[in-house]
């Protein structure tokens, strides 16, 4: 009676310890992402509570060995030892995802004995437990383990004990890789991204051949490849920040970060923090240190938009970067340095700022080293039809309609705007144009009011009910005469009218039929 109680108290204890075992096991594994490392204290928790004199974690690699991912008490050579598939004990556990227990080491043959057990060490006998690391039904690994030879040791107890922390390797190693493969994933998709941008922002996406754009890609070709600060200047929507992309992504830094703040729209109040960051606590709202864009673009480029129109304060800490290359953030000590290339954009007229003092003209001559003027899209109307039909290609595709071209009317009163709003400005007629288009061609009724009378005044932008009907009239008449290569008769057929009013809407429209004679 008393002998039993005893043994049951052992086993009770034995249960505990275990208990206590697979909890410092499993803290072990969670607690650091380092798969190594985690497994390393797993083994030390065996050594320390399970009686492992030595013990090692085989992974399977993908050329089919395996090799010692973690180990406890082998020496540094025992460390690098190799097994193939079947191969000596650990190598038959994972050929066959199945335990092998040898109780006497020293009686065994199939003992490689790689993991250099010194033969004839003066310890006593050892029994080595091996135990599959079973990851998806098919063993990856083993986990293998050196204990003092007992006669009277359970082995079954042993071999489900170490089976349970074999699992739970085996949760962590699979966690591992679908880190691992999350993070492949997003490297991938990150290149791509890249190689997508790239591709936006390569020089053939900046449409024109007129001689100022010419000189623009050739300006741009030039300097990309430098760190040569560079001021470009226009027009609103002349394309600044296009040519800025196409200089960053044609130098050698294309693949660092391309930032971009701009100056105009951020308030006096944040535009330093924005700049250079702030620490914890510079400001009401600052709850956290945070990276200014100088900071984000290391390495890269930072594209100062609108750059007239920074404040006098700031343009005082600009010029100490664009002098010194380093800064300090925003209620902060540090001095940071930073290797950024700067490129800024303006269309303001600069020399009239200089002369009323709202921008410092050291400043001024610290940006100006490399200048790129972009002329407005009403000096450039070599460059107008090319955008047109870039615009109209690439907004058919997008809203999947299939129109061909513009008809000829459409493009007069193109010609003739003045494009006060430059590429953008044509940019969101033509896709307008192309949403109101049913057909497959791009009418004058389909541009926008401010183009409706443009071509008499230039500036008009409101449209009386009579002048849309003259030119939606006007503009069907000559598409009926294109249609028909200039023939008036076939034309008012077409048009379901007389030839005797068509001849007079001829007249009073002073439409050239001649141009439609091919
Ligand atoms: N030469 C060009 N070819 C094609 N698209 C252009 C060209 N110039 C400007 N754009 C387009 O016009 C729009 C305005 O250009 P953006 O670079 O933002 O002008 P800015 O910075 O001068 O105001 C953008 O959508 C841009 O892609
Ligand atoms: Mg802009």
């Amino acid at each position: 009676m008393k002998g039993t109680s005893a043994a049951a108290a052992a086993s009770q204890g034995r249960e505990n310890r275990r208990l206590s075992t697979l909890l410092e096991v499993s803290q072990a594994l969670s607690g650091t992402l380092n798969l190594k490392s985690a497994l390393h204290r797993v083994l030390e928790v065996l050594a320390k509570h399970h009686g492992a004199i030595r013990s090692m974690v085989t992974l399977l690699r993908e050329g089919g060995e395996l090799s010692v991912e973690a180990s406890d008490g082998l020496d540094r050579a025992a460390q690098n030892v190799q097994y193939r598939m079947g191969e000596g004990i650990t190598g038959r556990v994972v050929e066959t995802a199945k335990p092998i227990v040898v109780p006497r080491v020293s009686r065994e043959p199939a003992m490689l004995n790689r993991a250099a057990r010194r033969p004839d060490s003066d310890e006593q006998e050892i029994s080595f437990v091996c135990v599959p690391v079973v990851l998806n039904r098919r063993a990856v690994g083993a986990l293998g383990v050196d204990l003092r030879y007992k006669a009277e040791r359970d082995f079954d107890s042993n071999v489900k004990f170490l089976g349970v922390v074999a699992s739970m390797i085996a949760q962590a190693i699979k966690i591992q890789r679908l880190i691992e493969e999350d993070k492949r994933r997003l490297v991938d998709e990150n290149e791509h991204l890249r190689q997508e941008l790239r591709e936006k922002y390569d020089f053939s996406n900046i449409i024109g051949t007129s001689g100022p754009v010419r000189q623009v890609y050739e300006q741009v070709a030039q300097v990309a490849a430098t760190n040569t600060t560079v001021l470009i200047r226009g027009e609103s929507g002349t394309g600044k920040e296009l040519i800025a992309h196409a200089i960053h992504y044609n130098s050698l830094r294309a693949k660092k970060p391309f930032v971009k703040v701009s100056c105009a729209a951020l308030p006096e109040s944040l535009i330093e923090a924005e700049l250079f960051g702030h620490e914890k606590g510079a400001f009401t709202g600052a709850e956290q240190r945070k990276k200014g864009r100088f900071e984000l673009a290391e390495g890269g480029t930072l594209f100062l938009d609108e750059i007239g129109d920074v404040n006098l304060s700031t343009q005082v800490k600009l010029l100490r970067v664009l002098q010194e290359r380093e800064f300090e953030r925003v209620g902060g000590t540090e001095t940071i340095k930073v290797n950024v290339r700067l490129i800024a954009a303006t269309n303001k007229d600069m020399e009239q700022a200089l002369a009323n003092g709202t921008f410092r003209e050291d400043l001024y001559y610290r940006l100006n080293v490399f200048t790129i003027f972009v002329p407005p899209l009403r000096d450039r109307k070599a460059d107008l039809l090319l955008l047109a039909d870039h615009f109209l290609e690439k907004f058919s595709r997008e809203h999947g309609k299939s129109i061909k071209r513009i008809s000829t009317p459409a493009i007069d009163m193109l010609v003739s705007y003045h494009w006060p709003g430059n590429v953008r400005e044509m940019e969101n007629a033509l896709e307008r144009a192309v949403l109101m288009c049913e057909g497959q061609v791009i009418h004058a009724h389909h541009l926008p009011p401010s183009l409706q009378t443009a071509e008499a005044s230039g500036t008009v932008t409101r449209v009386s009910l009579n002048d849309a009907i003259v030119a939606y009239e006007k503009d069907l008449i000559q598409d009926a005469l294109k249609t028909t290569r200039g023939n008036r008769a076939k034309a008012a057929r077409l048009l379901d009218a007389t030839e005797r009013i068509l001849n007079y809407k001829i007249r009073k429209y002073a439409i050239d039929v001649r141009r439609f004679k091919a």
